[in-house]
């Protein structure tokens, strides 16, 4: 039983006391990813006075506006983990190809990957970030590190996180036995233990999905959306609320703290892309928290974590949250059309989308 509000540290010596052969550096990792949210917490919380406000003129490998904060912050990862040569590469969202450590320096035991400032749109409008980093196991004997290194399913991650920059900045982190939120203290500069052993709760009535995006959707997902809005006198028999902060950071908080079901999945705006978010430091990370808490991660069709990668920046649909809705989603995915309950009244004969199944 932990003692409530120990520090990160202590949270973090208390876990290894459980792997007595353990060295030390999967903790010097975790601290040095924590520091780097310390630092950029700051740098946050002074908005537009660091005047790190707006673009920084180039395009991430993504195809996406880099802001001058998420160059920033790429850089403070960079650094701070660099130093201690405990990471033997790091992938991030901000670059095309990983930074590999090379032959000479020292070379750790981890890989990290990590998307260093998420929901960047929200910077200018003063609206909660986060980064998410994932960590992995480096290849075994004393090679150097490839980009191939990191293209792991998300089950063998051995720790994962996010840093959420709100009202108060949080640090949430599974070790692989269970999810525990920490909250920075300003005066003190340390995460203090806040929220030990979070858990989704099983059943909800809230959803978060971009809706402008709907007439991409398919069919299963269209299905779950409208019999949530169709409420109490629909199939689901109740009212449920929407939320969408663009920001899947702060949409996975919300879900850890009160549940609900997030959406981001394969559509049919771009066949090139399959999905929005990025399955090594996006998806994998969020996945593995939100299962470490109760919660259930897919693809809309199966366990995320059980993905085997193609590609390092590879994009996949995304649905996570309160178990039993991410089950009720997959199951309307593997659902013929004419499996369907037939009092279903989006898709009966005179339904909305008869047409489209
Ligand atoms: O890059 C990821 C991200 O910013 C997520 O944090 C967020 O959920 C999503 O993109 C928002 O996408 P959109 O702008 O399409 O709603």
């Amino acid at each position: 039983m932990m003692s409530p509000n120990i520090t990160l540290t202590q949270y973090l010596i208390e876990q290894r006391r459980r792997f007595p052969q353990a060295t030390g550096s999967f903790n010097s990792v975790i601290l040095a990813v924590a520091l780097a949210c310390k630092a950029l917490s700051r740098k946050v919380a002074y908005g537009a006075l660091a005047g790190l406000h707006g673009p920084a003129g180039a395009v991430n490998v993504q195809g996406e506006t880099q802001h001058q904060l998420d160059v920033l912050a790429n850089e403070t990862f960079v650094h701070c983990l660099r130093w201690g040569g405990y990471v033997r590469g790091m992938l991030s969202e901000e670059m095309d190809d990983p930074w590999l450590s090379s032959a000479s320096e020292d070379t750790g035991d981890y890989l990290l990957a990590l998307d260093p400032l998420d929901g960047s749109s929200n910077i200018d409008v003063n609206l909660s970030v986060g980064s998410i980093f994932s960590v992995l196991r480096a290849p075994d004997g004393a090679r150097p590190a490839c980009a191939d290194d990191f293209l792991q399913p998300g089950h063998r991650q051995v720790a994962a996180g996010y840093a959420l920059y709100g009202p108060s900045t949080m640090f949430v982190l599974t070790v692989g036995h269970g999810t525990h939120g920490f909250t920075l203290n300003p005066e003190l500069g340390e995460f203090l233990l806040t929220h030990p052993d979070l858990s989704v709760p099983e059943e909800t009535h809230e959803f978060a999905i971009n809706a402008s995006n709907s007439r991409f959707w398919e069919p299963p997902i269209r299905r779950y959306v409208e019999e949530c809005l169709a409420g109490k006198n629909g199939p689901r028999q109740k009212d449920f609320n929407m939320r969408w902060i663009a920001s899947m950071v702060a949409d996975a908080h919300r879900i850890l703290t009160r549940g609900g079901v997030f959406m981001y999945p394969r559509d049919t705006r771009d066949p090139s892309r399959p999905g929005r978010l990025r399955l090594l430091y996006e998806c994998n990370p969020v996945g593995m928290l939100i299962e470490q808490a109760g919660g259930r991660a897919s693809t809309g069709e199966g366990p995320i974590l059980q993905v085997a990668p193609l590609a390092p920046h590879q994009r996949i649909g995304f649905v996570f949250g309160s178990k039993g809705e991410v089950e009720r989603i997959e199951r309307y995915h593997r659902e013929k059309p004419d499996e369907r309950e037939p009092d279903t009244p989006l898709f009966n004969m005179r339904g909305l989308f008869r047409s489209l199944v």
